[in-house]
């Protein structure tokens, strides 16, 4: 099992250039179902779901290859080629998605291509438990009849109807589900509460790429459905920048009292973070082409309470629960999302913070600094936490079952050396 190991203390600097967003590719490549034909998507991030959502799209018919080609600058090795000509089955397999819970996004686009899904129900996983009942509420409201056996999930629904859709939680992979499987749904659909987070942004610009018409006013999405399948076309898309990379490597700055910029980065996507970071006595400016980072003074504490977009994301919860570990007073964090998504603070304490869990609500008592200690990821953004921990703590941390890192995070080690970390993987 591969390791991560960090010797801490060296303040981040020089520029670092930010990934594809995982979760914008992951729904956008389940849309390219949706047009029969050869998609190239740029900026595609080499990453363990990636990998699994590429193996899904085979197990359909289509087909996806890394481009080989020319080394022109757009097609640089982060494209893919995704033909869906021949997508003609609608099975996904459990040890499939079991790997990976945003499998599951594959049922409204194979609602929509093929008028049925059968797809294994996802798992839960160590934030939480991870319902998917707005996914089959959105389902049966558009008219496909659902049934479930075995841990299956058996949609039908050849002739789709637009309707209203009303969303309890502002779910992201729901709202996607759903947007997915209205696209070829009769007359007019509106997604009321659904999430809006930068990557549906995203995958709302990707459907409009191949020929629907969605548009997103005073907070409702509205969708007008295609009739038929031949109004859709297959197109060329560049992935924005990975806000959720983006902030992690930006409390990585903040952490190790350095100086960092990052290209690509938009200011828009990470207004939540960049607040709190500047109430933590940080520096932030937009240069031209993203965002600059400094800080060289004791971080002061502050709380935060996450909640859906434009809110405190939760994917940044535990990565900024490392640095208030840090800050000199006391903090609170509030993770409304999940209800288990606190895995990093026993590990935390291992190095020496001092936190104090209640329910969804965790005190940090802010130390001088870490030390460092082997310690364990359990999940993605958990995981990102115990890295920026071991940047900052004093002496030589390892970090076990790193491959929850590498899910969501590409080359994060090479990333960091190249802003003067001490950072190796064995
Ligand atoms: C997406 O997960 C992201 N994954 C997660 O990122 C992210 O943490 C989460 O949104 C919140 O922003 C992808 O985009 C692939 P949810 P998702 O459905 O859609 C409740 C990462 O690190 N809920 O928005 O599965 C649920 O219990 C991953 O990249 C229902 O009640 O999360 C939770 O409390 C981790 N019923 C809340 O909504 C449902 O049918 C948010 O869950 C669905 C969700």
């Amino acid at each position: 099992m591969k390791k991560f190991i960090i010797d801490g203390g060296v303040r981040l600097h020089g520029e670092v250039k930010v990934s594809g967003s995982k979760n914008s590719c992951l729904p956008i490549m389940a849309a390219t179902l949706l047009a029969p034909g050869k998609h190239l998507i740029h900026g595609v991030p080499k990453l363990g779901d990636i990998h699994t959502m590429m193996q899904i799209l085979r197990v359909t018919g289509a087909s996806v290859d890394w481009y080989k080609g020319a080394e022109e600058s757009r097609l640089k090795d982060h494209t893919l080629i995704i033909d869906t000509s021949e997508v003609n089955n609608s099975e996904i397999p459990y040890e499939i998605v079991s790997k990976m819970r945003a499998s599951f996004l594959v049922t409204g686009a194979l609602l929509g291509r093929l008028g049925s899904a059968h797809v294994a129900r996802p798992g839960g996983c160590a934030i939480g438990h991870r319902p998917i009942d707005e996914h089959l509420y959105g389902f049966k409201m558009l008219g496909a009849q659902l049934e479930e056996k075995h841990g299956y999930i058996h949609a039908k629904g050849n002739s789709l109807v637009g309707t209203e859709i009303h969303l309890n939680e502002q779910s992201v992979t729901a709202t996607e589900n759903i947007l997915l499987a209205s696209v070829t749904a009769r007359g007019k659909t509106h997604i009321i509460n659904g999430a809006k987070e930068p990557h549906i942004i995203e995958l709302i610009n990707f459907l409009n790429s191949i020929g629907t018409e969605i548009e997103l006013e005073n907070d409702i999405i509205m969708i007008n459905g295609r009739s038929s399948l031949d109004q859709l076309h297959p197109s060329e898309y560049e992935i924005s920048a990975d806000y959720i990379e983006a902030g992690t490597l930006m409390i990585a700055a903040v952490i190790t009292n350095g100086d960092i910029t990052l290209i690509r980065a938009r200011w828009e996507d990470l207004t939540a973070l960049i607040t709190k970071l500047q109430e933590i006595g940080a520096t932030l400016e937009k240069t031209n082409n993203g965002i600059r980072v400094k800080k060289n003074n004791v971080s002061k504490p502050c709380s935060i309470k996450t909640s859906p977009y434009p809110g405190f994301p939760t994917d940044l919860q535990p990565q900024l629960t490392s640095l208030l570990s840090i800050a000199n007073g006391t903090s609170v964090v509030t993770e409304t999302m999940f209800e288990q998504r606190f895995n990093h603070i026993p590990e935390l304490v291992r190095m020496g913070a001092q936190i104090e869990v209640d329910g969804r609500s965790a005190v940090i008592n802010g130390v001088q600094s870490l030390s460092g200690a082997q310690v364990m990821a359990s999940d993605i953004r958990g995981g990102a936490a115990l890295v920026l921990a071991g940047l900052s703590a004093k002496g030589k941390t390892e970090i076990s079952r790193i491959y929850h890192i590498e899910r969501g995070y590409e080359g994060l080690e090479v990333k960091l050396r190249g802003l003067g970390a001490n950072i190796k993987k064995v």
